[in-house]
């Protein structure tokens, strides 16, 4: 071994035992600083005889870099340490708050329609559901609405070919049962339906619930003391429900059924109603002179407005997040 390795030896032995970056300084001073003993071999090389030079100056290069190397390595891993200790000493603190999340929520209309299940599910009535792409005969034919029928114009709505429509009602969910279903039956249906309107208390997509009770012995005061009851159980007892005839092709008779809305003393229609028709039991095989029924449709946004004493329907589907948070 020559001298030169001997003194890398050295240094690198010095290297190694370093613990922090001011050591390192120390080295880096005390070697290749002004003073240092490798600069005073650099200095040397112009002392010395020429054939001798280039040899010696290639070692003392060569030895000047190899501590450079070392130096810049060994600075670097204790800077790592340095960093690694540092995150140790802060770990995770889960004492500290996280970020707020704004939590979503249920749609007031989901959550009027979820009441409702509540109170009619509790008097025996189980949920079906039903396309909302209707055809013709579910919507009209079978619910005695033949095409002349003047009550078509009422449900006018948006068709996807002669034949198919998006539904106008719930109601023809009550032909879809009874066709699969014998009595006695008691069901709802709630869903979206479709029509041809836009102002403070209709809306073109809006949400019906179907009833529809079939039994042996279902008369007129059945459909009132349901009604009224459920109304009641939804909205309060201290509404008060009006009972109003009406028409429409499928019941007879029908009615229309009010709500007082609070303070204003005005009534908002909230369903329509009615026994169920004949022809509308025998378009689905069953026999009128056994069975009889009442049948239900009840606006679901209208509820709402009655609960909430909300003035205009459009609240509802324009997703405004102030309005909506308020339920
Ligand atoms: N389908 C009617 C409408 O949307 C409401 C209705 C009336 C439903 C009488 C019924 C019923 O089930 O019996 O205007």
């Amino acid at each position: 071994m020559d001298d030169f390795e001997i003194l890398a030896q050295t240094i690198k032995s010095q290297i190694d035992k370093v613990k922090d970056l001011d050591d390192i300084e120390k080295i880096r001073v005390a070697t290749l600083g002004k003073n240092g003993n490798v600069t005073s071999l650099m200095k040397k090389i112009s002392t010395l005889p020429s054939e001798e030079k280039a040899d010696f100056g290639k070692k003392v290069n060569d030895l000047k870099l190899k501590i450079e190397t070392m130096l810049s390595q060994k600075a670097a891993s204790l800077k790592m340490e340095m960093l690694k200790s540092k995150f140790l000493e802060r770990s995770l603190d889960m004492t500290i708050p996280g970020p707020l999340k704004s939590v979503g929520k249920i749609h007031v209309i989901t959550q009027v329609i979820n009441e409702c299940v509540d109170v009619f599910s509790k008097m025996g009535f189980n949920v079906v559901e039903g396309p909302e792409i209707e055809s013709v005969y579910y919507n009209f034919e079978a619910l005695n609405t033949p095409q002349w029928h003047p009550a078509r114009d009422l449900h006018d709505t948006f068709y996807i070919s002669e034949n198919l429509l998006l539904r106008t009602h719930t109601s023809p969910v009550q032909i879809r049962t009874m066709e699969k279903q014998q009595p006695p039956i008691r069901i709802i249906s709630a869903g979206r339906v479709y029509r041809n309107d836009y102002d403070a208390t209709h809306l073109p997509s809006f949400f019906q619930m179907e009833g529809l009770a079939i039994d042996r012995n279902i008369s007129i005061a059945d459909l009132k003391g349901t009604l009224e009851s459920a109304i009641r159980a939804i909205l309060g007892h201290d509404k008060i429900v009006r009972f109003r005839p009406h028409y429409f092709p499928f019941t007879e008779p029908s009615v229309e059924v009010d709500v007082s809305f609070e303070g204003k003393k005005e009534w908002l229609e909230v369903l329509g109603a009615g026994m169920v028709h004949p022809n509308v039991l025998r378009n689905v095989g069953f026999d009128p002179d056994i069975w009889q029924g009442f049948a239900f449709g009840m606006g679901m946004e209208r509820i709402a407005m009655l609960k909430y004493g909300i003035n205009d329907i459009r609240e509802f589907p324009r997703n405004y997040l102030k309005f909506l948070r308020l339920f």
